[in-house]
């Protein structure tokens, strides 16, 4: 059978029993009009996240886009976006469907979509197929008449919402009160905070105000070294697991990495073990990656001898230890496309950019390590139906879902993301 990029059409041969294979959420193939309305992030993998009481809520579009086909989206997004030309880019993250990637005028990571969003100062909107934080970055880094639209305000990210700017505020009052706040007599503060890019706005101008710096899966490790020219210790969030893959990576002892849980004081924590701690890692995780796991690697491995395992590194520790590679979307898509030799791949990343990567490379054999189907949940809330709104919108002169991120945290915000964008990613 020829690999389909399509996920929604994989989802639904396997609900209609056309295709073995299982799903993690049969409210997928569902209408997602309901789901985006209701309270939660809605099925897959984020369900048993809680959503935010300051998260945005989505409201109900018209009829007319709820019912049409794709074919008929697909027509009236072409159709819109040929008509705005110009006035209008769209930017889609490597995990959106198909069916919204074809209509990008940039597939890319967070990191590449900031600088896409950056270089575009001529465009009146910026369209962004991706999730919330992605937006508010993207308005950051564009100018204050551009208008940076979320097709869909449900597509929220369930690991950036781990932490809160309260709980982060917290945190740093108990451990300046353990540290104190001065230089050594090298001149190192006694800790720098860098945050993941999937962080709200207002952690990132948290950063901004704290010495502190953005980071990509892209740029970590170059960032962290950023910081420790600066500080004796990191303070990262919110993805444990980036945090500890990049600092085992930089030879940093796990001993010396503590998990920070918000809910206890001094995060779960003895005086000692901060004290002697080189990175404290919040206690937050992706719910899509975390399903990798070694025992897949293992499977894969005695099923495909030769087989090259490629991770993301917000997957667990042991997984990456036990996968070949592990890199940001850009680097599992450029390591695919570099690979001269016909080869097996067996990807730990979500199934989106997997089974399309797989359609796009025929001559390779490329497979998801999770065997159940299970997109980010928050990524598969940008349906076509949401961009031809947005789109049809603008031609209309309205400009719908806009994502604009308060001056006062702008401004610091603005400056972590500065000192991210200087650090040159290594892909
Ligand atoms: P990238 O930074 O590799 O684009 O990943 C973003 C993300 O949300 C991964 O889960
Ligand atoms: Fe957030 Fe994970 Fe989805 Fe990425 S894959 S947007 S980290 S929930």
């Amino acid at each position: 059978m020829t690999p389909t990029a399509s996920i929604e059409l994989t989802l639904k041969d396997i609900s209609a029993g056309r295709t073995s294979g299982s799903m993690c959420s049969t409210d997928l193939v569902e209408a997602p009009w309901d789901i985006d309305t209701a309270p939660g992030y809605g099925p897959g993998a984020s369900t048993a996240d809680p959503i935010p009481v300051s998260a945005p809520r989505q409201g109900e579009i018209p009829v007319e886009y709820r019912d049409a086909t794709v074919d008929e989206l697909r027509e009236r997004i072409v159709r819109a976006k040929a008509e705005l030309g110009h006035r209008v880019v769209l930017l889609g993250h490597h995990y959106q469907r198909v069916e919204v990637v074809e209509h990008a005028d940039y597939i890319g990571d967070s990191f590449m979509l900031a600088r896409a969003a950056q270089n575009h100062p001529e465009a009146e909107a910026i369209v962004f197929c991706g999730v919330h934080f992605m937006a508010e970055t993207a308005d950051l880094l564009s100018t204050p008449d551009q208008a940076v639209i979320l097709p869909n305000l449900a597509a929220g990210c369930s690991m950036a919402d781990m932490a809160d700017i309260d709980q982060v505020e917290d945190c740093w009052e108990q451990l300046s009160e353990l540290f104190g706040t001065e230089p050594d007599a090298d001149g190192k503060v006694p800790v720098v905070p860098v945050t993941y890019m999937n962080s709200s706005a207002a952690i990132k101008g948290f950063c901004g105000r704290n010495g502190g710096i953005v980071c990509t899966s892209s740029n970590a490790e170059v960032v962290l070294e950023w910081a420790f020219e600066r500080g004796r210790r990191v303070l990262f969030f919110p993805d444990q697991h980036l945090g500890r893959n990049t600092a085992l990576g930089m030879g940093i002892d796990l001993a010396a990495m503590p998990l920070w849980n918000p809910a206890r004081p001094l995060g779960g924590n003895d005086e000692e073990t901060l004290l002697e701690s080189t990175v404290i890692l919040w206690q937050g995780f992706c719910s899509v990656h975390k399903r990798f796991t070694p025992a897949q690697i293992a499977k894969a491995r005695t099923e495909h001898p030769g087989v090259r395992v490629i991770v993301h590194p917000e997957c667990p520790q042991e997984t990456v230890a036990a996968a070949d590679e592990s890199g940001s979307t850009a680097y599992i898509t450029k390591a695919i496309a570099e690979a001269a030799e016909p080869a097996t791949f067996a990807i730990g990343t979500e199934i989106n950019l997997v089974q399309r990567l797989a359609a796009e490379h025929p001559q390779h054999t490329i497979f998801c390590l999770d065997p159940v189907v299970c997109p980010c949940s928050t990524m598969y809330r940008i349906h076509p139906g949401y961009i031809a709104w947005v789109l049809e919108s603008l031609l209309a002169g309205t400009v719908v879902n806009r994502i604009s991120v308060d001056p006062e945290v702008a401004v610091p915000a603005r400056v972590s993301l500065e000192r991210m964008l200087a650090a040159k990613p290594r892909i």
